[in-house]
């Protein structure tokens, strides 16, 4: 597969050298500084975290004064960066290379591991950033170089994919200049091989991709497979009389539970027979274009009906009222039935 793309490794490293980025604050050669850039970096922007990273290592600038400090104090050098698991594993971590490793940060990527938040490719580029280790890398941004240079369908997400990009991964890795090869592969995936609109003429590997040869650039990485709905169909009655339309409250707990929305039946009712029995005299009858609203867990097939009654029933009852429709957009409707109402253009 690698036949796909001779010299992978020495073309991104010369890219890095001459394309990449040198000036990030975490392009040192401390573990402890780069472990700490690399956990922040897990689910936040460069931008975003430049100035928080120059607050927290001002205050905690190596293991043992992260690891002394109070949790509390550790949270609030966070606040603002969001998920805050972040900052408990990493305030653990620390506590946990004082104790258990004498405060020297371990060097071996399996170690790193067992350390709390750091998982298997972030404990891979801290070894490769701090000591040139060997260690392959592979996150979001690599996923994407690799799918699309070598043509890898699926979606990465599913064990199979992912366990084949894991072994692409490591046969790649060159033997030297791991630093460049590391930080290379994480440059091009950010600034270029981007999810939307790559730029694929600044990109070392162009002639050779198979994404940018065959254009599947949107089509890879896979997307996650769609769980098919299960399928359910009702129909919705807009009874109008006098511009004011009856809506009933639905109950609590439920879809919808304390909206106000449309009366309902089955899709096998006779909706005018089924009004007439409860005593409604009907003077109109349309039937409105169907939709689909699509649920977290099933696809609801709508089938609305417009239908005038000269003869108002039901009113009063609690749960039960008629709305002005004019005052449509106010009130506390479901998407659905919003969209069915706004589509009635009565007088
Ligand atoms: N994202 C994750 N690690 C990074 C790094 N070392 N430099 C830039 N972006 C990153």
């Amino acid at each position: 597969m690698e036949n796909a793309c001779p010299d992978f490794a020495p073309r991104l490293i010369t890219w890095q050298r001459a394309q990449g980025r040198h000036d990030l604050p975490w392009q040192v050669t401390d573990p402890y500084r780069i472990w700490v850039s690399e956990i922040m970096l897990q689910q936040t922007r460069v931008e975003t975290v430049i100035p928080y990273y120059a607050r927290f290592l001002a205050r905690f600038p190596d293991v043992q004064a992260l690891a002394a400090a109070p949790l509390d104090e550790v949270m609030a050098h966070w606040s603002g960066l969001g998920y805050y698991s972040r900052a408990r594993h990493l305030h653990a971590a620390a506590q946990r290379v004082m104790e258990a490793h004498g405060g020297a940060f371990p060097r071996e990527p399996a170690v790193i591991e067992t350390l709390p938040g750091i998982g298997r490719s972030t404990a891979a580029a801290i070894a490769a950033f701090a000591w040139e280790t060997r260690a392959a890398i592979l996150d979001g941004n690599v996923k994407r170089v690799l799918t699309r240079v070598f043509g890898i369908a699926g979606w990465p997400g599913e064990r199979a994919v992912e366990t084949r990009l894991w072994e692409l991964a490591q046969r790649l890795l060159p033997s030297q200049d791991l630093r460049a090869y590391t930080q290379g592969l994480m440059d091009l995936g950010a600034t270029r091989c981007t999810r939307t609109r790559p730029r694929c003429g600044e990109c070392p590997f162009d002639s050779d991709c198979i994404a940018h040869r065959h254009g599947r650039q949107a089509e890879l990485p896979g997307a996650r497979p769609r769980k098919s709905l299960p399928e359910k169909a009702v129909q919705m009655l807009a009874l109008l009389h006098a511009g004011e339309v009856q809506l009933e409250k639905r109950p609590a707990p439920g879809i919808w539970g304390g909206l106000w929305s449309l009366p309902e039946c089955a899709v096998e009712t006779d909706p005018v027979a089924l009004l007439q029995g409860r005593g409604y005299r009907i003077s109109a009858v349309r039937e409105l274009p169907g939709f689909v609203h699509t649920f977290s867990h099933y696809r609801l097939h709508i089938r609305p009906w417009r239908i005038d009654v000269s003869r108002p029933q039901e009113a009063g009852e609690p749960g039960r009222l008629w709305l002005p429709l004019e005052e449509v957009a106010d009130a506390a409707l479901p998407a659905p039935v919003r969209r069915i109402l706004e589509g009635l253009h009565v007088r």
